[in-house]
């Protein structure tokens, strides 16, 4: 019997995902869930065909230039992979593959938690209710932002903005969005089209942002693009941290520019994120789980396993990034 392609997996996998992984192929599988270095990851390609990591393994220009021979693909569990450079991974003949699609119901909900918990001040409430502070009440107390029927702006209207997009139209709001190409009628559904972001910014009393981090996007929301933003706009982000200027985003939170900001994703996370952000009443802050739920760990792991069955069964992964 041909042996079993032996498949390196980054982090401790739902169950489902783990038994057909361990039935198909031969599994170096994390039960400890030990989040890897980068010497850790060139040490355990020897004799590996696959490494199936999340987003906390990073695979770069260099680990990549020393892994093992062997490995032949990089099937992600996740659907950024700007933790692993592409060109490298190019260079070396190694398949790189993400997991879209199976994660944008979850994110969209994490969106909209984000974008109430922000604009509704929920952090600051649930502190003082839990902390006892809570004294007193009058109409003046904690009032927010409200959001039904403003206007929502969504940068990058890939899958994952094109659902929120619908879910932020459950509270009647006016969809715009910026995108590399304007979408088509149907995937567009009534949301308005700015060919400049600038244009955009002025039209998103919340901004959502839903681009990958690329050098393109790194930054991208700095203090000259917060300018454009309403006075007031609420900021949401569930894409990934690089795309925000941290200490300009910081400055506008505590200027009143903008409002509010929900964040699941930052620069430096998980250790290292800016420790501005801590201090300030007016941020809804998560710890990137805006794929989070039972469902869809379990749909990430299989949209990575039918990326590698693909790929060893001498076909094209449907998720082929690189
Ligand atoms: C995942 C994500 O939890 O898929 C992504 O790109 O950001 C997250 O939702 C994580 O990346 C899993 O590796």
């Amino acid at each position: 019997m041909q042996s079993k392609p032996v498949i390196l997996v980054g982090r401790k996998l739902p169950e489902a995902v783990e038994a057909r992984l361990a039935s198909d192929y031969d599994a170096i599988l994390n039960a400890d869930d030990t989040l890897y270095s980068a010497d850790d990851l060139i040490a355990k390609s020897e004799g590996v065909d696959g490494i199936l990591p999340c987003h906390s393994e990073h695979l770069s220009a260099e680990v990549i230039s020393k892994l093992s021979d062997s490995v032949k693909i990089i099937a992600n569990f996740s659907v950024g992979y700007d933790h692993v450079d592409t060109a490298a991974a190019k260079e070396r003949g190694i398949v790189v593959t993400n997991t879209p699609d199976v994660l944008s119901d979850a994110t969209a909900e994490i969106a909209m938690l984000l974008m109430l918990g922000a604009a509704r001040r929920a952090s600051e409430g649930e502190r003082l209710v839990r902390s006892a502070a809570w004294k007193d009440w009058s109409p003046a107390f904690m009032v927010g932002t409200q959001v039904t029927g403003k206007r929502f702006g969504v940068i990058g209207m890939g899958r994952v903005g094109r659902v929120t997009a619908s879910r932020a139209r459950g509270f009647d709001m006016d969809v715009h969005y910026f995108n590399r190409n304007k979408l088509s009628d149907d995937l567009e559904a009534g949301a308005t089209f700015h060919a400049n972001v600038d244009e955009l910014l002025a039209n998103a009393d919340v901004l959502s942002i839903h681009c990958p981090a690329t050098p393109e996007t790194t930054g991208l929301l700095n203090a000259e693009k917060i300018d454009k933003l309403p006075d007031g706009a609420v900021v949401v982000n569930t894409s990934r941290g690089a795309v925000v200027n941290d200490d300009d985003l910081i400055a506008a939170l505590k200027s009143g520019k903008v409002a509010a900001a929900g964040l699941d994703v930052f620069n430096g996370e998980p250790l290292d994120i800016h420790p501005g952000y801590r201090e300030l009443d007016n941020v809804f802050l998560l710890p990137h789980i805006g794929s989070a739920t039972h469902e869809t760990r379990d749909a990430m792991g299989y949209r990575a396993l039918d990326n590698l069955d693909a790929f060893f069964a001498g076909k094209e992964p449907n998720d082929r990034v690189a």
